[in-house]
């Protein structure tokens, strides 16, 4: 599929997010992409894959763990080790040596985990001890079940928003332009959101307004640690992924992001389901609710993203599969070119095959 210049012009307006100054509305969705290893260290390789897309606006890193509790599938990188952080530091310097922006997306998944997939000893917390459904891959024993949870104590909330903190006070360190906290998807802070999976008796638990407090206590701990202008959020409203239910889900995120929208954030990232009806539209309705600066993202090309920001409904718009299979994606935008196709059967295999590998247009 390829788009005309006219078809895609608004996509290349400058836009600024809070401190970070981007030279065009295409964004690098985050991608998870397990080439880490089991001590969750990025490949070396990483810099190459994510300084070949340094012409989009502005990268959206995979999600990374804020700490070893916090991962959950194969070979994904986190933030909280010097190793790790090292490789980090030279994979932020290799995109601004190319002219982009990064941002290192920080997640912790709760109950989506075995500790199978990593390489020290850890426990699996969730809001409470329910087993999500379906099951995961590990390296080790194939498909497994998810763990089942440990209810986390009142008390260790604290504990995880100060790893939020210094992760991203670790990202901000090590070079990056910015954080965006993860609160979609099924993981921790989405469970905490979600009317099923949180069945929490305490201030955590019960109302909208119980169920938005943890993640809008790890935002805080974020925006304290690395300023404001400096943070994002991504939002899946509705997304059933990982076993969520939000039965009220408009009232849910009419609220929370009214909270939200208190702190100033430098963005608010909103995914649209990937699967699943909708009684609403999530895009819609986050950008009537909230003032902010605003990226879209799942199921839009070159053409419907740039109608997006042409009517207003974002400022920009960010490419999942599409930032898989095109490294120069924007110039691809730019030029009308013809796109190439993901290969799905590597989206999570480990080695350069399918991650570095994806052809340039000619120069
Ligand atoms: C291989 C793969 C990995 C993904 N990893 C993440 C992730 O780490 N964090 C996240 O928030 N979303 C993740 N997503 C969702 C994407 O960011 C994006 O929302 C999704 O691909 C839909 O956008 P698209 O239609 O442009 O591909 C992932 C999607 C794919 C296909």
């Amino acid at each position: 599929m390829s788009f005309t210049p006219q078809q895609t012009a608004a996509l290349f307006s400058p836009l600024q997010l809070g401190a970070i100054s981007l030279k065009n509305r295409i964004v690098m969705a985050p991608l998870t992409r397990s080439r880490a290893d089991q001590l969750a260290v990025p490949a070396s390789f990483a810099a190459d894959y994510y300084a070949q897309r340094a012409s989009a606006g502005l990268i959206i890193t995979e999600a990374t763990q804020v700490s070893y509790d916090a991962m959950g599938y194969c070979r994904t990188p986190g933030a909280h080790t010097d190793e790790q952080l090292s490789v980090w530091t030279s994979i932020a310097d290799a995109v601004h040596d190319k002219g982009g922006k990064i941002v290192m997306q920080l997640w912790h998944v709760g109950r989506i985990a075995s500790r199978l997939n990593t390489g020290v000893a850890r426990d699996v917390v969730a809001p409470s001890a329910i087993q999500a459904p379906g099951k995961m891959y590990t390296d080790a024993k194939g498909m497994v079940d998810h763990d089942i949870p440990r209810a986390l104590e009142t008390t260790e909330i604290a504990g995880i928003a100060n790893d939020f903190a210094q992760a991203a006070k670790n990202a901000i360190a090590a070079g990056f332009d910015g954080v965006e906290v993860h609160s979609a998807n099924g993981y921790l802070l989405h469970q905490f959101l979600s009317s099923n999976v949180n069945q929490r008796t305490d201030q955590y638990g019960g109302s909208i307004e119980n169920r938005v407090r943890m993640p809008l206590e790890i935002v805080e701990a974020v925006v304290e640690a690395v300023s404001k202008d400096r943070v994002g959020i991504r939002i899946s409203p509705g997304h059933t992924f990982n076993g969520i239910e939000e039965t009220d889900a408009e009232a849910l995120y009419t609220h929370y992001l009214k909270r939200l929208e208190t702190y100033g954030l430098a963005y608010l990232h909103v995914m649209r389901p990937m699967m699943g009806g909708m009684a609403f539209d999530p895009v819609t309705m986050a950008r009537g609710v909230y003032a902010g600066k605003m990226i879209a993202a799942s199921g839009y090309d070159g053409a419907s993203g740039a109608a997006l920001i042409a009517s207003g409904g974002a400022d920009a718009v960010a490419f999942g599969k599409a930032y898989i299979a095109n490294p120069d994606l924007a110039e691809r935008l730019a030029t009308g070119a013809e796109l190439n196709k993901p290969h799905e059967a590597t989206f999570y295999t480990p080695g350069e095959k399918g991650y570095t590998d994806y052809s340039r247009l000619a120069a």
